[in-house]
């Protein structure tokens, strides 16, 4: 680095003293919403935009691979009652103020629906509605029917763009079995998409569940009892054998407990294609807040629950720094807490006036889209000094766009990718504060569960394709310019074998 611009390029934004990826400061010249020039003293011409980044940390623009928004618009969702705290408007606006530029959300397929019909109406909804960071769908597959295997599928992946599925091995309106688990993944291998598993066992839950509920234990912190960590260790190593024999890269999304990560790392070892999320909750919640008063464990209920071992909390905190996950995502899916379509359908009036709480019945899941960047920043650089940015980029922002078929456009600040861009606060200039969800954040949610965590910084701008959408505590966006993101394969390393085992096998004969 060190030369400077040649002339003539005109910039329209160039942000002066960056210090990127906390490893080299330089400046950074934007034209057209791309990153054009990297180096010392770019010349600014009349109408350049020049912003002094101070010498403080500059980031990609965040990516996050796990963001449910608008997805109430479900059967199962309107069966349930339940009505999400965020749309793609207020979620998105929650993302860039927190430093997140893509969000990766879901397209719902619910039992004998099209998948095809399915992604469309999520486009015409998020085109109506509009979004504040750019945007991909995975698309979430609950009936793997031949029409959508053979037909809907290949389609999506090879024109629109939709190159990630999801499947879940729990849920009563969404697991799919065995065989329908391999289909999917062979599938999944032929068309180079990345399949992302909810991995619990389905059975086991409800077997626990039935017994909680026959004994009457139904209030919000026997959600944990619910779901033993055994349930996920079983459902991740059958769903990692399955990836290996069928040769399909595969994420295991919300990893919570160590011994589905010894799973992990022993096929990671092996050079199989398995990579891992874990999510903030796994990393700065224990189970104890399930049993707060006035039914106010019910704001932490989420599926894998909260857990209670230390000795997890500390190995996820491991597995952050050592590698064996390869992206950290929020898994946001907000309710608000005093809303009888939120977290109050868990609260049941009996007929003599008193209350029942029922786990069952809660919805599942937290907000969390705007806090991920900074408390991971704020708890794993700054204050356990467990990672460095480096490795903090690739969590938050490389790996999930080499997963996500998404690099070198997004995930990267170089020459050549968009100028999605995070600013932080000179470290020396920022005086730690504690959240207050009402005063700092952006989101439709009525509460945080990061509520008192003290941050340590917190991204000063950000920036989406060249233009700043957040700046000082403010969004400034003034219009919902996201667009959708066509995505190709995965491109983090694994081992491509010659195919799956039963083509090896084939051939043997
Ligand atoms: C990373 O940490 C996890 C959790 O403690 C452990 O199981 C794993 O062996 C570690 N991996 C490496 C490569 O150190
Ligand atoms: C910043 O980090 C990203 C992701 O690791 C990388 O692609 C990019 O080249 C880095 N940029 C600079 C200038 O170091
Ligand atoms: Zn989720």
């Amino acid at each position: 680095m060190g030369s400077l611009s040649p002339p003539g390029q005109a910039f329209d934004v160039l942000l002066r003293n960056a210090n990127v990826n906390g490893s080299v400061v330089c400046d950074i010249g934007i034209q057209c919403g791309i990153i054009t020039a990297l180096g010392l003293g770019l010349h600014a011409s009349h109408g350049t935009e020049v912003i002094d980044c101070e010498y403080a940390i500059v980031t990609p623009g965040g990516i996050d691979g796990h963001v449910h928004l608008s997805q109430d618009k479900s059967q199962r969702a309107k069966e349930a009652g339940c009505v999400a705290a965020d749309t793609i408007e207020t979620g998105t606006r929650s993302a860039v103020a927190g430093g997140t530029t893509t969000v990766m959300l879901f397209a719902e397929q619910s039992k004998s629906e099209s998948v095809k019909e399915k992604v469309a109406q999520y486009h015409e909804l998020a085109d109506q509605i509009g979004s504040y960071a750019d945007y991909g769908f995975h698309a979430i597959i609950t009936d793997p029917t031949p029409e959508v295997l053979e037909n809907e599928l290949p389609t999506l992946a090879r024109e629109g763009g939709i190159t990630s599925m999801k499947l879940f091995l729990t849920y009563k309106h969404m697991r799919i079995s065995d065989a329908q688990f391999l289909r999917a993944l062979k599938t999944a291998r032929e068309l180079g998409m990345v399949a992302l598993v909810h991995a619990e066992n389905g059975d086991l839950v409800d077997f626990f569940t039935e017994q909680l509920e026959s004994l009457g234990l139904t209030q919000p912190q026997y959600k944990a009892v619910a779901h033993p960590s055994a349930a996920e260790a079983e459902a991740v190593n059958r769903a990692v054998t399955f990836s290996a024999v069928m040769d399909t890269p595969m994420l295991i999304v919300h990893v919570s407990v160590k011994e589905s990560m010894c799973v992990i790392r022993r096929a990671q070892s092996a050079l199989k294609p398995v990579f891992a999320e874990t999510c903030p909750q796994y990393l700065l919640l224990g189970k104890e807040r399930l049993t707060e008063e006035h039914f106010c464990g019910a704001k932490y209920v989420c599926s894998p629950p909260l857990r209670s071992d230390p000795a997890d909390i500390e190995a996820i905190w491991q597995g952050i720094a050592n590698g064996t996950f390869t992206i950290f995502s929020s898994d946001h899916c907000p309710y608000r807490f005093n809303d009888a379509n939120g977290k109050q359908l868990g609260r049941i009036q009996n007929d003599d006036g008193t209350m029942t709480e029922q786990f069952t019945k809660v919805p599942n899941g937290l907000p969390g889209v705007e806090t991920r960047l900074p408390l991971l920043f704020s708890e794993g650089v700054l204050k356990r000094k467990c990672i460095d940015i480096k490795r903090f980029v690739e969590l938050t922002s490389e790996n999930p766009a080499k997963l996500y078929g998404l690099y070198p456009r997004k995930g990267a600040i170089q020459i050549g990718s968009d100028a999605d861009i995070v600013i932080w606060h000179p470290q020396s200039s920022f005086a730690p504060r504690r959240l207050s969800h009402a005063r700092d954040l952006h989101d439709g949610c009525d509460y945080s569960p990061y509520e008192g965590i003290e941050f340590w910084n917190w991204p000063r701008m950000t920036l989406l394709r060249g233009s700043v959408v957040f700046r000082d505590g403010q969004v400034v966006a003034k219009n919902r310019v996201g667009r959708f993101v066509k995505r190709k394969g995965c491109s983090l390393p694994y081992i491509k074998r010659m195919g799956q085992q039963w083509d090896i096998l084939k051939a043997s004969i």
